[in-house]
This record gives C-alpha cells, sequence and structure tokens, in this order.
C-alpha cells in the first residue's frame, strides 16, 4: 500500500527525534491531507505510544483533521470587521443550513468550512473565500447557494 510506504518513510524521518510524534503528524498532513485513524496503530507501534495518546495529540490541535476536506470549501473571515457586520450570525446560520456544530466537514462529507482571519476584505464584509474565490458582503443563503447546499 503507497499509503503505508509514505508513512513507514515519514516515520523514519523523525523517530529518532525527540518527541517526533507532532511532526510526524505535519508531514502526514501534507502528504494525505488528513490524518486518518487507520494510521494509528502503525504509528503507536513504531513510536511505542498508545492509540489514545495520538488521538488526544491529533484531537488537541486545530491543525490536524481526521476527514479530507469536502469538495467545496468555505473559509469564512472571523475577524473584528467582518464581526461588526454581522460574520458571527452568518456563521451560525450557515452552520444550521449545512447541518454543522463546529467549523469541519458536513456529514456528507461534501462541504468544510473553516475560519480564516482577514481575507483583506474588511470593507465588504462578512468575507469569505469559497474555495479560492474571494466573496465579499456574504449571507448563508449566498454561500450555500454557491457550493449547491
Ligand atoms: Fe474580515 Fe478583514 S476582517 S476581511
Amino acid at each position: 500500500d503507497p499509503t503505508d510506504d509514505t508513512l513507514s518513510r515519514l516515520i523514519a524521518r523523525h523517530r529518532d527525534c525527540e518527541g517526533p510524534l507532532l511532526p510526524i503528524l505535519h508531514d502526514m498532513m501534507e502528504a494525505f491531507g488528513h490524518i486518518d485513524e487507520g494510521t494509528y496503530p502503525q504509528l503507536g507501534r513504531a513510536l511505542g505510544i498508545t492509540r489514545a495518546e495520538i488521538h488526544g495529540v491529533v484531537s488537541f490541535y486545530h491543525d490536524f483533521k481526521t476527514r479530507p476536506n469536502g469538495h467545496h470549501t468555505i473559509k469564512l473571515c472571523r475577524a473584528e470587521a467582518c464581526q461588526s457586520v454581522g460574520a458571527t450570525e452568518t456563521q451560525s446560520a450557515l452552520f444550521d443550513r449545512l447541518g454543522l456544530t463546529d467549523f469541519g466537514t458536513t456529514p456528507d462529507g461534501r462541504i468544510t468550512v473553516e475560519a480564516v482571519y482577514c481575507l483583506g476584505l474588511c470593507a465588504c464584509g462578512p468575507a469569505a473565500l469559497v474555495d479560492t474565490q474571494p466573496r465579499g458582503r456574504v449571507s448563508a443563503q449566498s454561500l450555500a447557494t454557491e457550493v449547491g447546499a
């Protein structure tokens, strides 16, 4: 399995360092885009730690994702200027519409919503990036429509 081979190489690169788990997890994010729980046994054996320890570290850091991103990614600005023109309400309405309780990927795996902090579009907030496209004065409705939800 090419994933196992890549993982073996990543582990080999860091296993003799002090505190190898974090650098390995960062490399896994870069190589795979997420950290599959199926890799925990191999990681655990190589590093002499338990699945629970790995799970604890992965869930502590927001940078680590355990699932791949959806087909569309909405990055919603959470910085101050956008908050002052309704970004928080937009976020709640969008979560409701997509069935999310927090930032992350919808249960059907189609859409990922992430927080970003200022996109340089402060004059036309609330602002967002839909995939790579900047959008101003967004609403839950306009965002959901754009990603086909
Ligand atoms: Fe949202 Fe700057 S604060 S784009």
